[in-house]
């Protein structure tokens, strides 16, 4: 095997799971019954509505306007209009079959100073959101901030300011005492890696800075016990405690063994939770919050820039959690140096990427991921995005035909579903996205969704990808078995 290409069994090396295949569906897939096949959005790439119904600004709302910030400068000031089009989107999700539907909140739609006063219509929104989810049978799985800051918050220093703690834990309270008699799943927090390195250290997303590395370790310090705070919060407010399913999403960053060999297991696994940059790591992001501990080569590499802190913060920060959801996309390779060491393999010219071109395709990442953070964190997994950016078009059939994005997600899926067979908990996948939206710096270069949007008018269109996955969703994983027929475009005869 290279480069995790093939979507076939590939032998088990490394140390064996004990299998639990409890509950899964008949037929020989091995998704539990109760498996949460989902999509998931977020609130700034979907919404729109950016200063309506007293709505605060948020920090993308200011960096989306700078000249230059945004691939040909797109904003998200309608973006998809989903704000208003809400039911139409989630007629959609019921028509697609989803169990569940990942959404979050924009908390200066709700607090537009980011703290203080609430604004009553933005609640009255998600509300109605809900609402109209629960009436459809579909189960919302509510993230609280994905990386929409309140402005106001920012001008007060956002995460370097040690109480941008507490103001997650208020915004957290009221999203708990209004929303959670219908909301039962929970992520805190997407991708700290992102709202934090790429926002205040390579400054390309917003709010667009480039902190001192020694600031960047303590926002990031802050932005970890913000999390915790935010789960202590939902223990104790939520309406069903013990309903209640509270998580943390991170951009999994995968290493996958070049091969099956043993050798090359151990270099991918040691890869994957070593700690180079501070960004793009897995460990600095998730032992302080999973284990209550920094990683200690990655305390070695940040040096005197280690941020200070109060002895008891790290023992806070290790609130006991559900899940860990995983966002996954790609992964890089690895194998076993002549020095013993890891080695990464390049990808060799001319491989296969998605539209963005940061994405390798590997869907070797969707069996190996699982099982390093199983491994290392004991906590089951919630593959909470997973998806392809592709350039499609409207074809002369009216239809949208995106046989790349359902390749993607099949292979992708084939090895989840090894995983799972292998023993890894998976308690759901939730494809993104659900509709093309605002894809932060590359504004709406990059189409990621089922449903194809046309930005003019926000007519949505179902691409082939959108029937595909509908199959897979009524037939538990079954389908997944099958060969794939890539359609035909029907073109009228001149
Ligand atoms: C983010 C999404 C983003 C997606 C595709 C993830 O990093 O959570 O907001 O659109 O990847 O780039």
């Amino acid at each position: 095997m290279f480069l995790g290409a093939s979507a076939g069994s590939v032998a088990l090396a490394g140390a064996a799971h004990a299998a639990s295949k409890a509950g899964a569906s008949k037929g020989g897939a091995p998704f539990p019954k109760d498996f949460a096949w989902g999509v998931a959005t977020a609130a700034y790439q979907v919404e729109g509505a950016a200063a309506e119904d007293g709505k605060g600004p948020s920090v993308w709302d200011v960096f989306s306007k700078k000249k230059g910030a945004i691939f040909d400068g797109n904003t998200a000031d309608v973006a998809c209009d989903h704000y208003h089009l809400y039911k139409q989107d989630i007629a959609l999700m019921k028509a697609l079959g989803v169990k569940s539907y990942r959404f979050s909140v924009s908390w200066p739609r709700v607090l537009p100073d980011g703290v203080g006063a609430s604004n009553p219509k933005g609640l009255d929104f998600y509300s109605r959101l809900l609402d109209e989810l629960h009436k459809n049978g579909i189960e919302p799985f509510c993230t609280i901030f994905h990386w929409d800051y309140p402005q106001a918050l920012y001008k007060k220093g956002g995460w370097l300011n040690r109480d941008s703690a507490e103001w997650f834990a208020e915004y957290t309270t009221l999203l708990a005492d209004k929303f959670s008699d219908r909301v039962q799943i929970w992520a805190t927090q997407n991708e700290p890696q992102c709202f934090i390195g790429l926002g205040l250290l390579d400054g390309v997303n917003a709010p667009g800075d480039k902190l001192k590395y020694s600031e960047y370790l303590t926002a990031a310090h802050n932005a970890m016990r913000a999390h915790a705070k935010a789960v202590q919060v939902l223990r104790a407010r939520a309406k069903d405690a013990k309903a209640t399913k509270v998580g943390y999403v991170v951009a999994a960053q995968i290493a996958q063994p070049l091969t099956d060999k043993a050798e090359d297991v151990d270099a991918a696994r040691a890869a994957i939770f070593a700690v180079g940059r501070h960004e793009w790591n897995n460990s600095w992001w998730m032992d302080p919050v999973l284990l209550g501990k920094y990683p200690e080569d990655g305390v070695a590499v940040a040096g005197k820039d280690m941020p200070k802190f109060k002895p008891t913060d790290l023992d806070e920060m290790k609130q006991p959690l559900d899940y860990l959801g995983l966002n996954i996309y790609k992964a890089d390779n690895y194998k076993r140096g002549v020095d013993g060491k890891p080695e990464q393999v390049p990808v060799p010219p001319g491989y296969p990427r998605a539209g963005s071109d940061w994405e390798p395709i590997t869907p070797g990442c969707m069996y190996w991921g699982p099982r390093f953070f199983f491994d290392r964190y004991k906590l089951p997994l919630s593959i909470t995005e997973n998806g392809l950016a592709t350039r499609d078009q409207v074809c002369l059939d009216g239809k949208i035909h995106d046989p790349q994005r359902i390749d993607y997600m099949h292979r992708y899926l084939l090895e989840l579903a090894r995983a799972i067979k292998d023993g890894v908990p998976v308690t759901g996948y939730y494809a993104w996205s659900l509709l093309d939206n605002f894809e932060w710096a590359d504004g709406y270069k990059q189409r990621f969704g089922l449903v194809y949007v046309d930005f003019q008018n926000q007519k949505r269109v179902p691409k082939d990808s959108f029937d595909w996955y509908k199959k897979v969703i009524a037939s538990g994983g079954r389908s997944l078995q099958e060969k794939v027929a890539f359609p035909v475009t029907q073109v009228t005869p001149l």
